[in-house]
């Protein structure tokens, strides 16, 4: 069984209402969307594996766990996915990153993909996708099938907000994936905005509006 969950921590919910702020700036909604990065990140490698090792602390000898090392790697979508591979990368130092680049037609609201670049082991791996908006699910759903034609098996979701419609589109064409977003909010728009969302996430964290 896979894991759909909205992780509705108070720090969560308190800093992505800072985000949705229309006067909130570019340098305080970048940090923000690695800070709330960071927290979903907690959250979805609750299952990591650990192992038991021995500790000498300066008291005594500690029997205790460390991560039992299954590799990781994260797959941020372009732009707007970027934003949170530092928060991820704070907690999971160790993982690998790849880069899937896409964007939304403004017209159809297909995704188009013109860059992919993964680590050569990838289906070695567990794999985290990143995007702040799940929307139509469209880039998402895409990007995850791009990972799987790579021979991943072991995949993940991490966004901040989605819309109720993108959610279930992701769910239908990988039931196998574990999805983790920080809200649910009400709908899409007729331009595909998720309402009442945030705006454009890649230009707020890239100041390009
Ligand atoms: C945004 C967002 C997602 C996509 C979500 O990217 O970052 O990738 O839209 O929409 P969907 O669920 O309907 O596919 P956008 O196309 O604006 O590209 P950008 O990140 O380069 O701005
Ligand atoms: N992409 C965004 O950046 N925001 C939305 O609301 C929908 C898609």
């Amino acid at each position: 069984m896979s894991v759909v969950e909205i992780v509705d921590h108070p720090l969560i919910q308190h800093k992505i209402s800072l985000m949705r702020d229309v006067n909130t700036g570019t340098n305080e909604f970048r940090a923000l969307v690695s800070e709330v990065a960071m927290l979903l990140c907690y959250e979805a490698t609750r299952d990591l594996p650990t192992e038991e090792v021995e500790i000498q602390t300066p008291i005594a000898v500690a029997h205790t766990k460390v991560l039992a090392g299954r590799k990781l790697a994260l797959v941020p979508i372009l732009r707007a996915g970027l934003g949170m591979v530092d928060g991820m990368l704070n907690l999971i130092p160790a993982a690998k990153v790849g880069h899937i680049g896409m964007y939304r037609d403004e017209n159809t609201l297909q995704p188009v993909e013109y860059y992919c670049k993964l680590p050569s082991d990838i289906s070695e791996r567990e794999v985290i996708v990143l995007d702040p908006m799940l929307a139509t699910g469209g880039s998402a759903g895409d990007a995850i099938t791009q990972v799987k034609k790579r021979g991943a098996q072991h995949i993940k979701f991490i966004g901040l907000i989605a819309a109720p419609e993108g959610l279930k589109a992701l769910h239908e064409a990988h039931p196998d994936v574990d999805i983790y977003v920080g809200a649910l909010d009400e709908k899409l728009n007729e331009n595909g905005y998720i309402v009442p969302g945030l705006g454009d996430a890649g230009d707020r964290i890239f100041g390009t509006k």
